[in-house]
């Protein structure tokens, strides 16, 4: 069989797993794609820096040219932000790959346009590393769930504040201690006001309440706030009540189902809930739906490895499609449901 072609574009902390793995696993991946798989480049933006494993002479500066090659099967995209990210996924579309992406930012806020483009040029787009890293959380929703009906998500997301919460709570640290240990413990976003503002939250909000109800779901669209006002005083009171406080975004489809709501703010819990015991940088997703009842999906949430295993999770799903010469449910799965920003607490 012939090799499958894969770009990757980023060789950060995610990227430089998933060459890693690739390589590794190699065996692996080729029997479970039905086709070996062959890193034909890899875009970064610093030449010099040593990355071990990798062929130098696969290593380039011209991501663009790299895109353009015209006989890529799968561009991975692990550079994050917006640009030049949303213009290498259209031209990697243009000159004939599928994409997987784990860009978060991205996808909340042109998901709708970037899944039109996969289809119109019938290929694929699958992001599951964009929330909550190894999680399986995209396939599960849009998949698994396709025949129930999910009523309400409730995430923890966001690694770097649930670690910032859960030691403020536990030791009573102050904030400023918490987060600079998060950021020393790499969970936190270059710049961590992402993280402690709920913008990396709300962008993950936004993809799951899409995938969830199978609806368009933006980032502008999600009420959020974030934890930086949460005090000593106020775990305090919270746990005279038997609660703990969470940054959770909260995805929930109106009782008539005529709408759907999605936010992020910190919220009391009571102990007793699953969410309550979810510690450290850990991630969970709690899923609400007509016939599975509750459901709770807990892992890794951030870093290099775990992100990498959900990219490549998507590698050789993408790699299947382009054996079997078909591609994944698209944007036609889709309707178009009114997205109220504010729900009530
Ligand atoms: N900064 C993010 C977090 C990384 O803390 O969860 C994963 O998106």
């Amino acid at each position: 069989t012939r090799p499958l072609k894969v770009a990757l574009l980023g060789c950060g902390v995610v990227g430089s797993e998933v060459a890693r793995i690739m390589t590794t696993h190699a065996d692996d991946l080729a029997a479970r794609i039905g086709a070996p798989v062959e890193l034909a480049g890899v875009a970064v933006r610093r030449p010099d820096k040593v990355r071990e494993g990798i062929d130098p002479a696969l290593v380039t500066t011209d991501a663009t040219a790299l895109v353009k090659r015209g006989d890529l099967d799968i561009v991975v995209e692990v550079i994050g932000g917006i640009e030049p990210a949303r213009t290498l996924i259209t031209t990697a579309f243009e000159h004939g790959a599928s994409v997987v992406s784990a860009n978060k930012a991205l996808l909340a806020q042109d998901g709708a346009a970037l899944h039109a483009l996969a289809e119109e040029h019938g290929k694929d787009l699958y992001y599951e590393a964009a929330v909550a890293g190894a999680i399986p959380l995209i396939r599960p929703l849009r998949e698994s769930l396709a025949g129930d009906k999910v009523n309400r998500v409730l995430g923890i997301v966001n690694g770097t504040t649930n670690f910032i919460l859960d030691k403020m709570d536990t030791t009573g640290a102050g904030y400023q201690e918490a987060l600079d240990e998060a950021t020393a413990l790499g969970y936190a976003e270059a710049d961590p006001t992402a993280d402690v503002e709920g913008f990396d939250a709300a962008a993950k909000a936004a993809i799951l309440a899409g995938i969830a109800f199978h609806t368009r779901v933006r980032l502008d669209d999600v009420h959020r706030e974030g934890m930086t006002e949460v005090t000593a005083a106020d775990f305090a009171s919270a746990k005279e009540m038997g609660c703990t406080i969470k940054l959770l975004a909260i995805c929930e489809r109106a009782e008539d189902g005529a709408s759907v709501t999605a936010r992020v703010h910190p919220a009391m819990i009571p102990l007793s809930h699953p969410l309550a015991s979810v510690r450290g940088a850990y991630n969970a997703v709690f899923v609400e739906s007509d016939a599975a009842g509750q459901l709770m999906f807990y892992g890794p949430g951030a870093g290099g490895a775990p992100t990498a295993s959900a990219v490549l999770g998507d590698l050789v799903a993408v790699g299947r499609n382009r054996v079997g010469g078909t591609t994944g449910p698209g944007e036609s799965a889709y309707a178009a449901l009114p997205v109220s920003s504010m729900g009530e607490v």
